[in-house]
């Protein structure tokens, strides 16, 4: 577990930028101690530029304030994730102020070894970002920081316009990746058009070993060729679990409808969590909404234990088994 600090830029409670943050902080707070500072609530001055901090004693700033605070955090955290709205194409004046401060001898007793940037402006320019993004790798080649990332979003102004698009679901699986990261076990994310044949050949493989059993010939046939329907496959959307380079589980949702297509872990990896990781990945990404799916009757025990509830009884088309079940909520987090 690593310690991250999270400087949430705006002075607008509730806002874009804090959403934003806080949805990195969902994701990233599985497994890392976060903590989300609202700089416009302390009480840092601008640098006066006198350059004392080089020659006084201990390099304390002649500014006794709330900077004395956020030096000691840095001296505790790994990585730090800068949020802000764009203000004249730049950082917000709150933010700028604590940067501006960092030019102190302390800085030699930070631990941080990974910065984050998350941005959320109100126009669609194309280039809207460009001048943070400059000073962002200035600032990483400075101090010598790996980036973890960064989560960009544009058109949002009013108060929540952020949930509109798929900033918050960005912003929730960049926190997730650098929890996945630091662990080396199990990671998730969101997989590639050219990683959707390996899915398949997952599905394909898993479902031959597990599901196809319970079903007449006439259904494993029918799930075949699902596989192979361009029509039925397009417009679904999959997340892997990886164990190093290999894909290990999957999902495969189709977000139009909030409908689960492919649920599927290698045989080889079941009993270790990784379904409940991926699906505890989805709600991350699709917070608050209901989810639905038609189970097999193999996995019927496993979706129940995720909080599923059928909603029909088993059915069967073309040989397939199912029942309808639906997710709603609940708390999946033991
Ligand atoms: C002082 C000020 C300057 C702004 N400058 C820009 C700008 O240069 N470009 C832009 O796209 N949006 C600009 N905006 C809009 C904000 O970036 C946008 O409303 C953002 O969503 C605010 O985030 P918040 O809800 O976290 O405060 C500005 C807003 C304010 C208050």
């Amino acid at each position: 577990m690593s310690k991250i600090i999270v400087l949430v830029g705006s002075p607008r409670k509730g806002g874009n930028t804090e959403m934003l943050a806080k949805a990195f902080a969902d994701g990233a707070g599985q497994h890392h101690d976060v903590e989300l500072v609202s700089v416009a609530d302390c009480r840092i001055h601008p640098c006066l530029g006198c350059n004392r901090c080089y020659s006084g004693e201990g390099h304390q700033c002649v500014q006794q304030d709330d900077m004395t605070a956020i030096y000691r955090k840095f001296m505790e955290a790994d990585t730090v994730v800068i949020a802000s709205p764009v203000y004249f194409y730049g950082v917000s004046a709150q933010l700028k102020a604590l940067i501006d401060r960092l030019h102190t001898p302390l800085r030699n007793k930070f631990r941080i070894k990974r910065l984050g940037l998350i941005l959320v402006g109100a126009a669609a320019l194309p280039d809207l970002f460009d001048p943070i993004l400059l000073q962002y790798r200035m600032i990483l080649r400075f101090f010598r920081l790996e980036d973890i990332g960064t989560v960009l979003v544009s058109g949002s102004k009013e108060k929540g316009d952020v949930l509109q698009g798929d900033g918050i679901s960005r912003a929730y699986e960049l926190g997730s990746s650098l929890a996945n990261a630091e662990r080396k076990e199990i990671s998730i994310r969101r997989l590639s058009a050219d990683e959707i044949p390996a899915a398949l050949d997952l599905a394909w493989r898993t479902f031959s070993e597990y599901e196809s059993p319970d079903y007449a010939p006439e259904g494993t046939e029918e799930f075949r060729k699902c596989l192979q329907d361009e029509a039925y496959l397009s417009g679904i959307e999959y997340f892997g679990a990886f164990d190093g380079e290999k894909l290990v589980g999957e999902i495969g949702i189709r977000p139009d409808r909030m409908h689960i297509c492919f649920f599927f872990v290698d045989g080889r990896y079941h009993r270790r969590g990784i379904g409940t990781q991926l699906f505890r990945f989805l709600r991350g990404v699709y917070p608050d909404r209901t989810i639905t799916l038609n189970s097999s009757p193999y996995g019927l025990p496993f979706y129940q234990a995720l909080g599923f509830i059928p909603t029909e009884t088993e059915k069967s088309i073309n040989g397939i088994r199912f029942t309808p079940m639906k997710y709603s909520g609940g708390d999946d987090k033991q």
